[in-house]
């Protein structure tokens, strides 16, 4: 792999995703990982990433000077530009005078392996107090810009090379370009991490780690679950069982989603489970959001427990064993945990909640290693339809915390009806890829009074919230264009008899959440 060294920042994620779009593998690494435990991982090229220290401050993190002994490539970016010249013997210039965001930057010369071809100045992001000021000796300058002589360069004999600018931001148009030819050119990596060859070795490991044993996965309608699932069954077909708890509290068409186009693309044993009375039993009465939330984790648990134990005994019974569970965690999670290897034995589930002890499982994790958007190429490629691969988030409790009050079957249908017209809308005005979902609550408690024909209604108002966000931690509400909301205005009032009034929330994230509950 490519080894991204993290300073701190929260670049070196996004490095490691840009690394990859040039068909290199690449993993984050912490910056106090020592030399010789970056080369025992055999690493292509080591990427020193941005930061928010200076060099100067006590206790910066530095780069050891052994690693430039290893005759291993590495590329400086920003922060990490800095620490390479300070322990290549170059000058860094605490010059208190800071650049930060779009700079121009002047290419010198033929503007050597990194730079040239390029046009002579074009924008970069920049984000640094401290400036190179000398560049350490066999180094070649080979661009600059006004507050920052030295803002590149390179030794393409030792196969060393940095930027002072962030190449793996959009702010820098050509930085993906620089960063593919540091990759390809000076390091001489061959561009070979793609959605083919990501299915082929993960089947091909799940094979070799599975053998004849068998596997279940826990399905729940999203994208993670279904890709993880998809490509397990890819790898060991019959020998996995895709388990869907149906707890009522789906929305239209999200059960046939699983049971038919899953299946359809994935030829995937499934079980699903017909929980909704056992959950709204459960339901009855309760109104506050986090009783709710409780009451339906711990149904979940308790039904996908049970489930398990029966296939479980049923597979032993046919002297077969169930020693694999199947996990859809991502990258972005094993990074922020702190890293690790996996394969420990299961206490608490990410997804499910704690699975009981006495159910020892083995996890298998085949997205372990991707991004989001790799997943979803990997969901494509394994033949997924875009309606699973592009699905927006939505919640596990799902319309459960959508209903204002109680739940109630009555007040299920009236939601999901007026929840299927908000999406087909949205999905004809070709607004699904723009918004990050658009949550649909039915204020159960409260009434207004209404006109319709010649008669007086006394119904619920309807809340739609559509956000943009790139992470659910911040959102904007999105500015739909009225002629689509007038459409789903209009339809909601006409067609789902309970709802006589449709309303828009235009609160930010925060002070708002997503959710209503
Ligand atoms: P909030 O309401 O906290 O939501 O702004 C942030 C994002 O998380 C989703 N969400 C959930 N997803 N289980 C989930 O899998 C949950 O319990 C849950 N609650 C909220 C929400 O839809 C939004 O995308």
């Amino acid at each position: 792999p490519v080894l991204v060294v993290d300073y701190g920042a929260q670049y070196a994620q996004l490095i490691a995703r840009r690394v990859r779009e040039a068909q290199v593998y690449s993993e984050v690494v912490p910056h106090d990982t020592p030399v010789e435990e970056l080369m025992r991982r055999d690493p292509a090229a080591i990427v020193l990433s941005g930061g928010p220290s200076s060099v100067y401050a006590d206790g910066a993190p530095r780069v050891d000077s052994a690693l430039f002994d290893q005759d291993v490539p590495v590329f400086g970016i920003c922060y990490g530009f800095q620490v390479m010249t300070q322990a290549l013997g170059g000058t860094v210039e605490h010059t208190g005078t800071r650049e930060y965001g779009r700079t121009e930057l002047g290419v010198t010369g033929e503007g050597g392996a990194l730079h040239e071809e390029l046009p002579g100045h074009h924008p970069v992001w920049m984000s640094h107090g401290d400036s190179v000021s000398k560049a350490p000796e066999g180094f070649t300058v080979t661009a600059g810009t006004d507050g920052t002589p030295v803002a590149a360069f390179e030794d393409v004999q030792r196969r060393l090379a940095g930027v002072q600018y962030h190449p793996e931001v959009a702010h820098s148009p050509h930085g993906q370009e620089v960063l593919r030819r540091f990759l390809h050119d000076i390091a001489g990596i061959k561009p070979q991490w793609t959605t083919a060859s990501i299915v082929d070795e993960s089947v091909a490991a799940i094979r070799e780690r599975v053998g004849s044993r068998r596997a279940i996965c826990a399905l729940s309608g999203g994208v993670d679950s279904a890709v993880a699932g998809a490509l397990v069954q890819r790898a060991i077909g019959d020998q996995l069982t895709c388990v869907f708890v149906d707890h009522g509290l789906l929305r239209a068409g999200e059960r046939t989603q699983v049971e038919r186009d899953f299946v359809a693309a994935t030829g995937v044993n499934l079980v699903t489970v017909d929980v909704a009375d056992r959950f709204l039993d459960a339901l009855a009465g309760v109104t506050d959001p986090e009783e709710k939330r409780k009451i339906i984790g711990r149904e979940f648990i308790r039904t996908f427990e049970q489930t398990a134990r029966d296939l479980v005994e049923q597979a032993g019974e046919a002297g077969e064993q169930v020693d694999f569970l199947v996990q859809g965690t991502l990258y972005p999670d094993v990074v922020e945990s702190g890293g690790g290897s996996g394969a420990a034995n299961i206490k608490s589930h990410h997804n499910v909640g704690g699975l009981p002890e006495d159910l020892q499982f083995e996890l298998v994790e085949p997205l372990r290693a991707l991004f989001k958007d790799e997943v979803r190429r990997v969901g494509l490629e394994l033949g997924l339809p875009e309606t699973i691969v592009h699905r927006q988030p939505f919640p596990g409790p799902g319309l459960g915390i959508r209903i204002i009050g109680e739940v109630t079957a009555d007040r299920l249908r009236t939601l999901r009806a007026a929840d299927a017209i908000a999406r087909e809308e949205l999905t004809a005005a070709g607004l699904d890829r723009d918004i990050w979902q658009c949550p649909v609550v039915l204020l159960a408690e409260v009434r207004s009074v209404g006109v319709q024909g010649d008669g007086r209604t006394y119904g619920h108002p309807i809340v739609l919230r559509p956000v943009s966000s790139e992470d659910a931690m911040t959102a904007d509400w999105t500015r739909l264009p009225y002629e689509v909301l007038e459409r789903i205005s209009t339809r909601i009032t006409n067609e789902v008899a309970e709802v006589n009034r449709v309303t828009l929330d235009v609160t930010s994230k925060p002070p708002g959440t997503i959710e209503w509950e």
